[in-house]
């Protein structure tokens, strides 16, 4: 009988219960159209394709005429397996421009991601002076993770609040650049341009907000419904805060 009842509600509301539709885009006020993602031996991939992932579907989605490069050092494929170990088990990602490409010309770039992993300290001499050069030219930057961590050595973080990974958080903070306002419950968290997510899967939760942010709030619901992703209400709604003992 009670079934009965909510088929009969679900036959006169097709409207408030039809299954999501593909929302146009309208906000087209210069959208960023040239999109970096910073990668260095020993990324985590899920940092970089937690954010990477959502844009190619986006960008396909809406066929935005956007582009993407994948910025390192070297133009030679970067490997999830830091250089300092032994490790077979790995994947390589192709490379399509260099730091110095980017900073010994005007070369367009508009959002940057950084992604974190284990490879932290042997990236940073590079990626720190790379990300301080490009930075003027930005509209956003996208850190996961200790990508936080790579994009605090470019002072670009001083004075303004970010977050990270909070696995070790306490001994991680002897290291962390005292200049930023390292914050915690934290999914993520933005200031001015910079938005920064905590561990990798924090990273879908902090693109689709920067997505609503950018291209509209519909956008970004669509997209998590796509994904079947059950997203954070807001950016403190943290449930790892209190897991790793805050
Ligand atoms: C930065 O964090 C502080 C709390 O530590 C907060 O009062 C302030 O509004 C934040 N600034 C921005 C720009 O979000
Ligand atoms: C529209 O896009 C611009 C450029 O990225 C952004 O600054 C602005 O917040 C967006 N507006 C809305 C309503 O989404
Ligand atoms: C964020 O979400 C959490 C969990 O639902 C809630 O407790 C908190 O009040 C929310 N904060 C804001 C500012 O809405």
């Amino acid at each position: 009988m009670r079934a009965y009842t909510l088929m009969n509600l679900l036959g006169s509301l097709p409207a408030a219960f039809s299954a999501p539709q593909q929302p146009p885009l309208t906000n087209t006020s210069a959208l960023p159209v040239h999109f970096g993602l910073l990668l260095f031996p020993g990324f985590v991939a899920l940092d970089a394709y937690s954010v990477v992932d959502i844009l190619n579907t986006l960008s396909l989605k809406y066929n935005l005429p956007a582009t993407f490069d994948v910025i390192a050092e070297k133009k030679t494929p970067v490997s999830t397996i830091p250089s300092a170990s032994s490790s077979t088990f790995g994947q390589s990602v192709v490379v399509t421009a260099t730091y110095d490409e980017y900073l010994t010309s005007e070369k367009l770039l508009d959002v940057l991601i950084v992604p974190g992993g284990y490879g932290i300290s042997s990236a940073i001499p590079a990626a720190a002076p790379f990300i301080k050069g490009v930075y003027p030219r930005l509209q956003y930057v996208l850190t996961v993770c200790v990508g936080a961590f790579i994009t605090a050595e470019s002072g670009i973080l001083d004075g303004r609040n970010a977050t990270v990974s909070k696995v070790n958080w306490k001994n991680k903070m002897t290291r962390a650049r005292k200049e930023v306002n390292w914050q915690t419950p934290a999914r993520w968290v933005t200031h001015d341009n910079i938005w920064t997510a905590s561990a990798a899967a924090s990273g879908v939760d902090m693109v689709l907000a920067w997505i609503g942010h950018v291209y509209g709030k519909p956008v970004a619901d669509y997209l998590g419904y796509e994904y079947e992703f059950n997203r954070a209400r807001n950016s403190t709604d943290d449930a790892f805060a209190e897991i790793w003992q805050f």
